[in-house]
C-alpha cells in the first residue's frame, strides 16, 4: 500500500473470491462472485454470497447428488489465499461467507493518505477523453431549475472524473441559434435603433424576449419582419450577425456570474459553433444513403427504427436540434477524439438522445469502443410538490434563488449569533459557502432520477444529511487538533512514527467507513449517481461522532489543563477530516475554517 492510489477493498476481495472459486469449482465458466459490504456487525465486514448460486448452478449440472451450499462455502474458504486484507473467514447460515478486515491493512491504507498529504484516487485501469455537456442553458430563454441542475450534477460528474486522472472536457453546449432570434433581433431593432454604434442597455433579457414574444403573437406585420431577420441572420449578414452577438453577450453575461457564484467551470460551445458542421453532417447522411423523404422533411431512423426518427433537414430546408446534436456528436468523437461523452440534460430528454446516440452508432460515427451516457435528472418541484415556480407562476430567476439563499444561510448564521465571533469576512466566507453548499447537495444527496422538491427550509436544517450538518462536522473535526494544541510540525513528525489508532470498536468503525472511500467512487464512475457519495460523508460524520464520544483524543485534569494527547487519535481526526474535505471538493462544496 505504498502506491500512489487507494486500494478498493471490494475490488481485492472479488479478485480473491474469484480465484478461489476457479480453484474450487475449474470446470465452470464464469461463475458468479458475489461480494457486498455488510450492514450488520454480526456478518463480518464484508461477505462473499456466491455459495447459493453457485448451488443453484451445480444441481442443475450434476443432476441428482445434492451439495448444501454451507459444503460449497466450506470448500471455497479452503481455496481462499492468504490476504493482508483480510483477518479471518467463516461461514454462517445458509451458507455466507462472512469477511473480518484486518486492522493493520487498513491502518497501513490510512497512514498512505497522511503520508502522502492528499487523499489517493483508486486506480484506474485506462485513461480516457471524457466529454462531459452540461449546464447548456438557451440564450434569451431563462436559466432555469433544470439548468440549474444540470449545473450542478455535471459539474460533479466532472470533478469525480478528474480525480480518477482522466482528461474531461467541460463543455456547455448554448442554445444559441434558433429561429427564436428573428423576433430578437426585430424587437432588437425597433427599441434601439442605434444598436451597431452604441450597446444597447438590456439588462433584463427575460423580460426582453417576453416582450417580443408578445409582439410576435399579435403583430402579423412583426411576425414577417423576425421570420426576415432570421433569414438574413442565417446568410450571416453583419448587421444580424452583431445584434445577435449582442443578444448572446448579454446572456453569456447573466450565465457567467451564475457560474463564477457557484465556482462552476465551463467552455461554451454553443449550437452556432456547429453551423457549418451541420451541413457537411446533412451531407455525409444523405451521401450514405441514410435519410428518408417524409412530407418535405428528411428524417433519419435509428438502429432498429425503434421509436421516433431524427429530423435532419425541415420543410423549409432549416436545420433543427436534432441536425445539431448530430454535428456536435461528430465533432466530439472525431475532432475531439472523445472515448466517452456524457450528456446531463433533464430526462425529458431522454428519448432524443437515445435516438441521437442509435443513429450515430448506425452512421458509424460512435462505434463499439465509444460510451454514449445520458445522465438525466428529475423535475425540481416546490413545496407545494407542483413544479418549481414564483407565486406569481414565473420561472424562479436563478440568480434570484442564489440570492435567497445567501439571505437563509445568514439567518442561520445569525441565530448561532456568530456575528459575535466572526469578523465580517469569516461571517461573509461562511455564508457563502452554507448558501452555495446548501443548493448544491440538496441537488446531489438525491438520487438524481428522482424529481426533488426544493426546499431552503429543509436544505439548510442542523441535522441529517444535510451540508449544514456536514460543513459543521467538518470544523468541529477540524477544531479538535487545533484545541490540542498540536502543531502542523507535530502532525507532520506523528505521520511517520506514530500509528494511527485503531484499538478501539470506533475507532475501526470509523476506519471502516473510510476504507469504503474508493469503492464508492468506482461505483459512481459506472452509475453516475452521486448520491452515494453524500451517504458515504453522512455516514463518515456520523461514525466520527459516535467515536468522539467514545474515544478522548485528550485527558484534561480537573482544572481543565490538557495533561495528554493520544497521537494516534488526533491522526484518526486528521485523516477523517481529508477524507470529508476530499468529498466535498467532488461536491463542488467549499469548506471554510470558520462558521
Ligand atoms: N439547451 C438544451 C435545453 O435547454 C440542452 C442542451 C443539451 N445538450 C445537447 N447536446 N443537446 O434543453
Amino acid at each position: 500500500s505504498e502506491s500512489g492510489h487507494m486500494v478498493s477493498i471490494y475490488d481485492t476481495l472479488y479478485t480473491l473470491f474469484e480465484k478461489a472459486i476457479i480453484e474450487a469449482y475449474p470446470d465452470l465458466t464464469d461463475p458468479p462472485v458475489v461480494i457486498s459490504s455488510s450492514n450488520n456487525p454480526k456478518f463480518g465486514d464484508y461477505q462473499c454470497n456466491s455459495a447459493l448460486p453457485l448451488c443453484k448452478l451445480l444441481g442443475s449440472a450434476s443432476q441428482g447428488k445434492k451439495v448444501s451450499p454451507r459444503e460449497i462455502a466450506d470448500k471455497i474458504i479452503l481455496k481462499v489465499a492468504s490476504s493482508p486484507l483480510v483477518e479471518k473467514l467463516e461461514v454462517a447460515g445458509a451458507g455466507f461467507i462472512n469477511i473480518y478486515l484486518k486492522r493493520e491493512f487498513g491502518q497501513a491504507i490510512l497512514a498512505n493518505i497522511l503520508k502522502h498529504g492528499k487523499v489517493l484516487s483508486p486506480p484506474v485501469v485506462q485513461k480516457r477523453r471524457i466529454l462531459v455537456d452540461f449546464s447548456s442553458p438557451n440564450v434569451a430563454k431563462e436559466m432555469h431549475v433544470g439548468h440549474l441542475r444540470s449545473t450542478i450534477i455535471g459539474d460533479s460528474i466532472a470533478r469525480l472524473l478528474e480525480f480518477l486522472g482522466h482528461d474531461v472536457l467541460r463543455i456547455n453546449h448554448i442554445g444559441d441559434w434558433g429561429t427564436q432570434f428573428g423576433m430578437l433581433i426585430a424587437h432588437l431593432e425597433d427599441k434601439f435603433p442605434n444598436y451597431t454604434t452604441e450597446s444597447p442597455p438590456i439588462s433584463d433579457l427575460q423580460s426582453f424576449y417576453k416582450e417580443s414574444k408578445v409582439r410576435f403573437d399579435e403583430d402579423e406585420e412583426f411576425k414577417k419582419r423576425a421570420y426576415a431577420c432570421v433569414v438574413k441572420l442565417q446568410a450571416h449578414e453583419p448587421k444580424y450577425i452583431q445584434a445577435w452577438k449582442l443578444i448572446c453577450d448579454v446572456s453569456r453575461k447573466e450565465f457567467q456570474s451564475i457560474y463564477n457564484r457557484l465556482d462552476i467551470k465551463l467552455i461554451e460551445r454553443g449550437e452556432s459553433f456547429y453551423h457549418s458542421r451541420m451541413k457537411d453532417i446533412v451531407k455525409e447522411l444523405e451521401e450514405k444513403n441514410f435519410l428518408e423523404e417524409d412530407e418535405g422533411r428528411k428524417i433519419m431512423w435509428g438502429e432498429n427504427r425503434e421509436g421516433i426518427p431524427l429530423t435532419i433537414v425541415k420543410r423549409d430546408g432549416g436545420f433543427t436540434y436534432d441536425t445539431s446534436d448530430m454535428a456536435a456528436i461528430k465533432h466530439r468523437i472525431v475532432e475531439e477524439k472523445a472515448e466517452w461523452v456524457i450528456y446531463v440534460v433533464d430526462a425529458g430528454q431522454a428519448t432524443h438522445f437515445q435516438i441521437m446516440e442509435s443513429c450515430a452508432r448506425r452512421a458509424r460515427i460512435v462505434l463499439s469502443c465509444h460510451n454514449i451516457d445520458f445522465v438525466g435528472f428529475g423535475v425540481v418541484l416546490g413545496e407545494d410538490k407542483k413544479k418549481f415556480k414564483t407565486r406569481s407562476g414565473d420561472t424562479v430567476k436563478l440568480s434570484q434563488l442564489l440570492d435567497e439563499g445567501l439571505k437563509r444561510a445568514e439567518q442561520k448564521l445569525m441565530e448561532k449569533e456568530r456575528d459575535k465571533v466572526l469578523t465580517k469576512e469569516e461571517f461573509n466566507k461562511a455564508k457563502e459557502s452554507i448558501a452555495y453548499g446548501c443548493i448544491k447537495y440538496a441537488d446531489l444527496c438525491h438520487n438524481r432520477n428522482h424529481d426533488y422538491v426544493f426546499s431552503f427550509d429543509k436544505m439548510t436544517e442542523d441535522k441529517g444529511n444535510t451540508a449544514v450538518y456536514l460543513l459543521y462536522a467538518l470544523t468541529r473535526i477540524r477544531s479538535i487538533a487545533r484545541t490540542a494544541n498540536v502543531s502542523r510540525e507535530e502532525m507532520q513528525e506523528a505521520i511517520g512514527k506514530t500509528p494511527i489508532s485503531l484499538e478501539h470498536e470506533k475507532e475501526w468503525k470509523l476506519a471502516k467507513v473510510l476504507l469504503k472511500f474508493p469503492d464508492v467512487i468506482l461505483k459512481i464512475t459506472k452509475d453516475l449517481c452521486l448520491h452515494t457519495l453524500c451517504e458515504l460523508c453522512y455516514e463518515i460524520a456520523c461514525a466520527f461522532t459516535e467515536f468522539y464520544d467514545n474515544c478522548y483524543c485528550v485527558e484534561k485534569n480537573q482544572t481543565g489543563e490538557i495533561v495528554k494527547v493520544n497521537m494516534g487519535r488526533i491522526l484518526l481526526t486528521e485523516v477523517t477530516a481529508m477524507m470529508l474535505e476530499q468529498c466535498f471538493a467532488l461536491l463542488g462544496l467549499k469548506p471554510v475554517e470558520k462558521m
